[in-house]
């Protein structure tokens, strides 16, 4: 048996994070990407090991990069293959943080050789992407499922009713109006908001403490 590890709050707990950007194909050789680094998915899947939580990393195309013992990372590159990785392992999970940047939409159709230059405007067909983290709050039983909420107005509204419509335990509302958070950065600021619409504001802060404040969060949720 292992004692000191038995102390540790996410003890015998999995955790399935998503993180990064995904890469939607236009071509062999393009795609339609966002500026997410993965930093936030990274720090919070290190703080959840250390804890002592079993850790499934999900991750778009990033720099960050991870070696513990109890993470496991996952690459992948677009939407649907996040997906698909986030169902094959969610039922086994007590705990899914999505922290991804997934795309919003992809090409409808996808060239199989690359798009020659011709005319002066090309125009692309897009279509929506499957929501990852709606699709999960549909299937959810025991698992506290965490969302993320990227706003640049009406913050809270628009946070709350992400809450609610995707049936998630918590939010994290990423403030991208402050200097210092957000893409790219090491700092964010953010607000929790849990599904009786208590609201707690954090300082502009590391992204590895942000991580901390989200895990003591979850962890409260876990021992309600
Ligand atoms: N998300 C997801 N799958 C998608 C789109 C978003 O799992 N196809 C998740 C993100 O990981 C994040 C949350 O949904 O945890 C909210 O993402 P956000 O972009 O803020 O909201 P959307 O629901 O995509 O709405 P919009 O971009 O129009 O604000
Ligand atoms: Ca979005």
């Amino acid at each position: 048996e292992n004692h000191i590890l038995d102390q540790l709050p996410l003890n015998g707990k999995k955790v399935l994070i998503t993180a990064g950007p995904t890469y939607e194909a236009i071509d062999p050789v393009r795609f339609i990407g966002n500026h997410s680094s993965g930093k936030m998915g990274f720090e919070l899947a290190k703080v959840s090991a250390n804890l002592g939580g079993e850790v499934i990393l999900i991750t778009g195309p990033s720099h960050e990069k991870v070696t513990h013992s109890l993470i496991n990372t996952i690459p992948v590159t677009s939407a649907q293959q996040m997906y698909d990785e986030v169902h094959a392992h969610f039922n086994n999970v007590n705990v899914a943080i999505l922290s991804a940047a997934v795309a919003d939409y992809r090409p409808k159709e996808v060239a199989d050789q690359k798009i020659k230059k011709k005319d002066k405007t090309l125009t692309l067909e897009l279509e929506k992407t499957v929501d990852i983290l709606a699709s999960l709050g549909e299937i959810k039983k025991h698992q506290c499922l965490v969302g993320f909420a990227l706003e640049t107005n009406n913050e809270l509204e628009n946070a709350k009713a992400k809450l609610k419509k995707k049936n998630l335990n918590l939010i994290v509302l990423n403030s991208l109006n402050d200097k210092g958070a957000g893409f790219k950065k090491n700092t964010n600021k953010v607000t929790i908001i849990d599904h009786y619409d208590n609201i707690t504001r954090y300082e502009l802060k590391p992204k590895s403490e942000v991580a901390k404040d989200i895990l003591t969060e979850i962890i409260k949720q876990l021992n309600a």
